[in-house]
């Protein structure tokens, strides 16, 4: 095999000479054993691409494809939401006070902005689907005043939609037998290629919501 290593331009010494060789294929063994080794990470290192190459469209890790079943029985996707900005939050009905609160701060802050109000959609994903029909969830939006799309689905749906966000909510039983639901308070503002923009945690000030909203519909 040949000497893949330039001789040098001066004439030193032979130990020198030696040495200086022996330092440099130190340096370039060391060099060769750094190459493998990112080589190797890369190689077991965990795939982090969506799982589906639906999902690709999807660079940040929250929203994505979902199928729900609005209040006409016509379907709602991520797909045909696609165009308009929208705000979506989940919940439930017979929700005591994190639903009614956030879908009448969204409507407030909706007149804030003005004829701005109109560019972005309200939507409003039931996860109680045993209880609350499409039909149930279209009258109860319609309480707040503000056009806000209801929405629900067969319990898997629900799911997918919930994982889609990675929200959250769980049953929880309540004396007699009845249950109440434990759910994400948060308001996902999705832009209008169904991209994550920002997020209306429940405890924001309305000023800086309104400034979230502001954005989303800029
Ligand atoms: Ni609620």
């Amino acid at each position: 095999m040949a000497d893949p290593f330039p001789e040098l331009e001066d004439e030193p010494s032979p130990e020198r000479r030696a040495e200086g060789l022996k330092t440099l294929r130190l340096a370039l063994w060391g060099a060769v054993a750094l190459v493998v080794g990112i080589g190797l990470v890369a190689m077991f290192a965990p795939d982090r691409s969506p799982p589906s190459a639906g999902a690709a469209a999807y660079s940040d890790s929250i929203g994505g494809p979902f199928s729900l079943t609005a209040p006409d029985g016509s379907r709602v996707t991520d797909q045909t939401l696609k165009g308009t900005p929208f705000a979506i939050f989940f919940g439930f009905t017979r929700c005591p006070d994190v639903c009614p609160t956030t879908l009448s701060r969204m409507a407030q802050l909706r007149k804030q902005l003005g004829p701005d109000g109109d560019k972005f959609r309200i939507v409003f994903v039931s996860v109680d689907p045993g209880y609350d029909t499409p039909q149930d969830i279209g009258r109860y939006v319609e309480l707040f005043g503000t056009p806000i799309l209801g929405l629900t689905g067969t319990d898997k749906e629900v799911d997918a939609a919930v994982k889609a966000y990675r929200a959250f909510y769980q049953k929880v039983p309540t004396k007699g037998g009845d249950y109440t639901i434990d759910h994400t308070a948060s308001v996902y503002l999705m832009d209008a290629s169904g991209r994550l923009q920002s997020i209306i945690a429940y405890d924001e000030t309305n000023p800086s919501a309104l400034a979230k909203l502001k954005r989303l519909v800029g």
